[in-house]
């Protein structure tokens, strides 16, 4: 077993299951806009569908960059189960709603995670997931103004198609 400056490189208990969980929500998070995705196939927004589908592939590579943090740590990644998004939607207003709603409890399921790393006093666990909530600055702002350019759209399908036109280019 690697051990470095002084210390045992493995991951502490609580800290592992705190990552793996995040590993799970991530995934999930690809899961969520994935459908989110398919809602706007559905409504033939070819834009707004890539779009999602851009979020979805994210949301994997957040979950590897965690797998790989605890492979480098040494420790044991355990995948599990990712449950199904079960969501309904009447318009895209509701769905940036959604998704923003999500990344807000992404980001306090990283702030829980960062705090079970504070007590443990691994530092660099705490490095590591304050670079993820750094970016959830970035996450949250993209759905909320998304959000915001809904609401001007309002009931207006046509201004959406040309919005959704936009975001095919
Ligand atoms: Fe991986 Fe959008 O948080």
């Amino acid at each position: 077993m690697f051990m470095g400056f002084g210390g045992d490189i493995m991951l502490k208990d609580n800290v592992l299951k705190a990552l793996n969980l995040q590993v799970n929500r991530e995934f999930y998070s690809s899961y969520a806009y994935f459908s989110m995705a398919l809602y706007f196939k559905d409504k033939g927004l070819k834009g707004l569908e890539k779009l999602m589908k851009k979020q979805a592939q994210e949301e994997i590579e957040h979950a590897s960059g965690l797998v790989d943090y605890i492979y480098n740590r040494n420790s044991q990644v355990s995948l599990e189960t990712v449950e199904a998004p079960h969501f309904s939607f009447s318009s895209a207003f509701e769905v940036f709603e959604t998704a923003l709603e999500h990344e807000k409890n992404i980001t306090k399921s990283l702030s829980l995670a960062l705090e079970t790393a504070e007590v443990q006093r691994d530092y660099m666990t705490q490095s590591f997931l304050q670079g993820y909530i750094d970016e959830q600055v970035e996450e949250e702002s993209f759905f909320s103004s998304f959000i915001k350019k809904c609401a001007l759209i309002k009931e207006d399908q046509l201004s959406l198609i040309v919005f959704d036109n936009m975001l095919t280019e």
